[in-house]
Order: structure tokens, then sequence, then C-alpha cells
């Protein structure tokens, strides 16, 4: 299938760099990756690109296809461009059917000026619904109507409707909604991609799949680099790490929306599958996954086997206040903390000096960790002020909606600790 496709990859804020050179890694001589917006990256590709970049992204939420564009001021304008779409192309009308929406936001001050403003009533994925002014339509409704109008376009020929399942539709559709337009996206992906198949138990604030790959990503670590999380809680991290240490694609231990659609082609398909499962090897370095808590030692563990790397990790039950270095690095090699602490609005810290848990963690890796490079993803904008570090960079990353800093540090051998700076009990 050679022909050209409008593509849109939606991701966590702040990874969207990380997702274009993702992209652009995959090598495909077809894809043309567009440049990234908020929360996302369009491109045009062929359905075997489709198909690849499901398949291969650690950092996307979705690859979603558009069918089609159109200016809209009201719910029947939607209706309108659903009902002229052929989505008889793409699948049958005995299969059933879901139709999401999301819109984006529109600064308050700008939207008394937009032509729609489609009020907060409804939100799915990747954005949040823009702010109500004048225009009357919920975006509930103007799902419902986009969903009509898909159903109707298959019984002007003469075809029965599709019927609607919330819970496993064979077909996803997405309705997005800017301050103009509304377009129309089959959802090739069917489950989010961060939904890699293998974490069906999560601790407490377990970070998604894709913002754990992206975090490893921006934090400088590569798969050939030693990685320790302390704070592991569910492993996610230190899973993600051993999947691309391992070369092992995200996708492969799962199905996809576009097997149930039209127009793919299963022999590229199962090509695809044997050509990544085929590139597995052995992982590089060590990865190491510590928590207090050994019910998330036990789920790190449960979770790493279901992904199928259990034997790249190694877990320990351990307070970060006593961590050492896990490994003697060689010679020129580089150690990498990547986690993600425990921060005040979601979990509390744990162990005996949970009180001053951000300066004594700042103590523990400048004491004790000399030669390795620290990234810790903190809600606290400032974190870096408590931890008494001083960062390389502090990339700007979204958990959900709590913006975070990806603060990122270089621990190198230098000045004693201040005053105030208590020593390690
Ligand atoms: C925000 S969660 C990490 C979530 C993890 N990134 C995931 O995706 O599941 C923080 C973890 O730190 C652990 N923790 C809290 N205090 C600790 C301590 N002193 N030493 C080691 N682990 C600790 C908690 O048990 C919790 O699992």
């Amino acid at each position: 299938m050679s022909d050209l496709h409008a593509l849109f990859l939606p991701c966590p804020r702040g990874l969207e760099a990380m997702l274009v050179a993702e992209m652009q890694q995959l090598g495909s001589a077809t894809l043309q990756v567009g440049d990234a917006v908020a929360s996302g990256v369009p491109a045009r590709g062929t359905l075997d690109d489709v198909m690849r970049l499901n398949l291969h992204s650690h950092i996307a939420s979705r690859v979603l296809l558009c069918l089609g564009r159109a200016p809209v001021t009201q719910a029947d304008e939607v209706y309108r461009l659903a009902l002229k779409l052929p989505w008889g192309r793409w699948f049958k009308p005995t299969q059933t059917l879901r139709v999401d929406v999301t819109a984006e936001r529109i600064p308050a001050e700008r939207a008394p000026s937009q032509k729609a403003v489609w009020p907060a009533t409804a939100r799915s994925g990747r954005d949040s619904p823009a702010r109500s002014g004048g225009f009357l339509d919920s975006l509930h409704f103007t799902a419902l109507r986009a969903k009509d109008g898909v159903c109707d376009h298959f019984r002007a020929r003469g075809e029965e409707r599709p019927s609607v399942d919330r819970e496993q539709p064979d077909v996803r559709v997405q309705l997005h909604l800017t301050a103009s337009d509304a377009l129309l996206y089959l959802d090739t992906s069917g489950e989010a991609l961060f939904k890699r198949g293998w974490r069906t138990e999560h601790g407490e604030a377990p970070l998604k799949e894709n913002l754990a790959a992206g975090l490893l990503m921006l934090s400088g670590w590569t798969p050939d680099a030693v990685l320790f999380d302390p704070l592991c809680g569910a492993g996610t991290l230190a899973v993600e790490a051993a999947q691309m240490a391992c070369n092992i694609a995200p996708g492969l231990g799962r199905s996809f929306g576009f097997e149930r659609l039209q127009g793919f082609d299963r022999g590229v398909w199962i090509g695809l599958r044997q050509a990544a499962s085929a590139a597995r090897r052995a992982p590089p370095a060590a990865i190491i996954a510590a928590d207090i808590d050994p019910r998330m030692v036990q789920l790190t563990r449960a979770n790493a086997q279901r992904a199928g790397v259990e034997g790249a990790i190694r877990f320990q039950q351990a307070d970060v206040m006593d961590a050492v270095p896990p490994v003697q690095l060689a010679p020129g090699q580089v150690g990498h903390i990547v986690t993600n602490p425990p921060y005040a609005e979601r979990i509390e810290a744990k162990g005996r000096e949970a009180e001053d848990f951000l300066p004594r963690l700042g103590d523990v890796l400048k004491q004790r960790f000399v030669g390795w490079h620290a990234a810790l993803l903190l809600a606290d904008l400032q974190a870096d002020k408590a931890l008494r570090l001083k960062p390389a960079r502090r990339h700007v990353v979204y958990n959900g909606p709590i913006e975070c800093r990806l603060f990122t540090f270089i621990l190198v051998a230098g000045r004693p600790p201040r005053k105030a700076e208590a020593a390690p009990a």
C-alpha cells in the first residue's frame, strides 16, 4: 500500500521532540514526519508506516489516521462531515463502533472572539476540552452527532447501521475539535499505546509506560548504559528500560485496532512482527530496580516477567537513603539513576528519613553517586532547591495533567556539603 495518509500521533506533553526523533529513527523511506505541535506530531505515511509506528513507538499514545476535516460552528456540521467520509472503505457495518472526542484548550481571553467554542463537558485523549462560550452544543452531543453521521453513511448505502460498543469496540473513531474545525480520525491503535499489555497491576501513582520511556530518553540514558531506579514502584521505568535494552518492540505483546480494519496487509504485519521478534538481544548493561516496599518489588518482578524481561533486571528491597552504587562502573562508564520520587500531592515518602526526603536524597546522590548522572521527575518545580543540587537541565513534562520537571544532574566530585546539609544518619 503506497498511498500516503495524513496521520497524527498524540503523546504526553513535553515529549514531542523525542517522538519526532523516534519517528525519524524508524528509517521508513515513505514516512514524512511533520513539525511537532503541543501534545503530538503530524505525519504523512503509508498503511505499512501505520503498522510500524504502532509496533515500535515507545512514546506515541495513539496513531490516528485523518479521514476528513472541515470548518464547523455547530454539531450538525460535524454530522454532515461524518456522513460524507468513506467509512465503508475501512470497516463493515457489522462491526461495532465507538466515537471519542477531544478538543483544544482555548485561552479564556480569546474565547469570545472564536467562531466555535466547545463547552467543557467531556474529554478523552489528547487535550483538555475548550472553555465554554456562546456555543451551546456539548462535546458529548457533538460526538453523538459524529457517530450518527458515521452510522447514517452506511444506511444511505442501503446497509445496516453499525452498533455502538463502548467497552470493546471493533473500530474507534476520534473527533477532534479545534477552535474552528472538526477533524475525524480512525484510531488505528485501538487501546492506547501506553497499554503495552504487561502491566496488569500497578502501585501508587504509576507512570504511564510511554511517559516512562520518554523520561528515559530525555535523561540521556542509552540502552547500553547502567540504569538504577531506587524508587521503582511498579517498575515502569525499569521495565521500559529493559525492553529497550533487549530491543523488544513495545507493541509486541498486544493487538491493535488496525488488525480489525480493512486495507491493512496481513502479510506485511506478520513480517514486521517476525522481524521485531528476531531483533531481541541480551541486555548490554545492568538494570536495577529497588523500592522500600516489598510489595512494590514483587509487583515490579511480576510486571518484568509479563514483559519478558525478568532476567534483565535486578530487584532489591531497600530504603533509598541506604543506597550505594549497585554496580562498579568501569573506567569511562556512566551510570544513570532515573527515578520518580514520591511527591507530596500524590504519594508520601516512606522510611526512617521521610521527613526531610528531598534534602536527604540530594545528599545521598552527591555523596555516594559521584560519576553518575541522575534524572528525577518531580511535581515541585523548585525541587532542585530542596535537593540542594544544581541541575544540568530542567525538562518541562506533564504527568497527565500535572506539570512536572525532569531535573537532570551530573554528579561530580567537588565541594564538600554546605553546613546546612546534614550528613546521612
Ligand atoms: C511515585 S512512586 C514510583 C512510581 C513508579 N515510577 C511507577 O511507575 O510505578 C514512588 C515509590 O517510592 C517508594 N518509596 C517511598 N519512600 C521510599 C524510600 N525511602 N526508599 C525507597 N523507596 C521508597 C514508594 O514505595 C513508591 O513505590
